[in-house]
């Protein structure tokens, strides 16, 4: 590994650290080809990396289902973040950690690719305005349904987002924030890159894995710290209008935290503005996530 000199981030590829301007990986990998790799991102706040090994447990998970090898030991797979992490010296920040199928030629047979590469990319990241979290974000349920669990499943975090991408794009040509996705019954399952949680009558509800979701880091303690705080949360198939009809909606995901939405697809939510369960939540969960004993403490 070389010293962090430069200013611009220094990105790790397969065991060398080089600066931003000059990382590069070849045409040929497998993960540009046909998006045939897995990756996670983590955050690092206040010098502490928010679930860290679980986000490692994930990617292994995922390689798994694609018969990916990662190329090293969980363990190793830790200290070369934290490494990384330390050499750019960012006490807040964004890791984004790649595993692509590797070099091989232009036929997709994984076969043909000897050697997956590891790629982690310590940087920062804005997902949605400012005000998101002061006043909410509108959101639409999309026509793009969420992939079902025996296809691209998004169960499996993998390089293939396409699935969120077509939904995202009918959001942007409307001017809303984010697209929630039904599944192929036409239960709601995520948005496009985070999960969702409707309350009603003060209970908390989210859909299940079954609608084809990724299993969210930040879903999951969420729904614990929400528990914590009193609240009853149940898993549960939520249809379009019960979503509509929702006291409140938020979202949850890791660069995004917790994030109040007022507006989909043209109905207001509760009264338009971020609801007082989301509002706890948004705060407790800041809390939670620099609290060293909810992740690795890296500075
Ligand atoms: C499709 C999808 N769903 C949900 C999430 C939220 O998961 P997590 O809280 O683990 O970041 C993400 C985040 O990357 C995502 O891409």
């Amino acid at each position: 590994m070389v010293l962090a000199l430069e200013k611009e981030p220094l990105i790790y590829i397969d065991g060398e650290l080089v600066p931003k301007s000059q990382a590069k990986i070849s045409v040929f990998d497998h993960g540009f080809l046909y998006g045939d790799g897995v990756f996670e991102s983590i955050m690092v706040f206040n010098g502490v990396a928010f679930k860290l090994k679980e986000h490692i447990d994930r990617l292994y998970d995922s390689a798994k289902v694609l018969c990916l090898e990662i190329p090293m030991s969980k363990e190793e797979m830790l200290k070369t973040i934290i490494d990384t992490v330390k050499a750019n010296g960012f006490r807040d920040a964004y890791i984004r950690v790649l595993v692509t199928r590797g070099v091989g030629d232009l036929g997709l047979d994984p076969r043909k690719c000897p050697k997956p590469s590891v790629i982690i990319i310590v940087d920062k990241i804005k997902l949605f305005r400012d005000e998101a979290w002061t006043q909410g974000v509108t959101a639409i349920i999309s026509s793009v349904r969420r992939d079902r669990v025996d296809a691209t499943t998004h169960e499996v975090k993998s390089m293939n987002y396409l699935n969120s991408i077509l939904a995202k794009l009918e959001a942007n040509a409307v001017g809303a924030d984010e697209a929630i996705m039904l599944d192929d019954r036409g239960f709601v399952s995520e948005g496009a890159t985070d999960n969702i949680f409707i309350v009603k009558d003060g209970v908390i509800y989210t859909p299940p894995r079954t609608t084809g979701i990724l299993p969210g880091i930040t879903r999951s303690r969420v729904m614990k710290l929400a528990e914590e705080c009193g609240y009853k949360v149940v898993e549960k198939d939520i249809t379009p209008s019960e979503l509509l009809t929702a006291d409140e909606v938020f979202l949850t995901g890791t660069a995004a935290g917790v994030v109040p939405v007022v507006k989909i697809s043209g109905r207001t939510i509760g009264d338009g503005k971020p609801g007082p369960i989301t509002l706890e939540l948004m705060k407790r969960f800041r809390q939670v996530r620099e609290d060293p004993s909810e992740g690795v403490k890296i500075f």
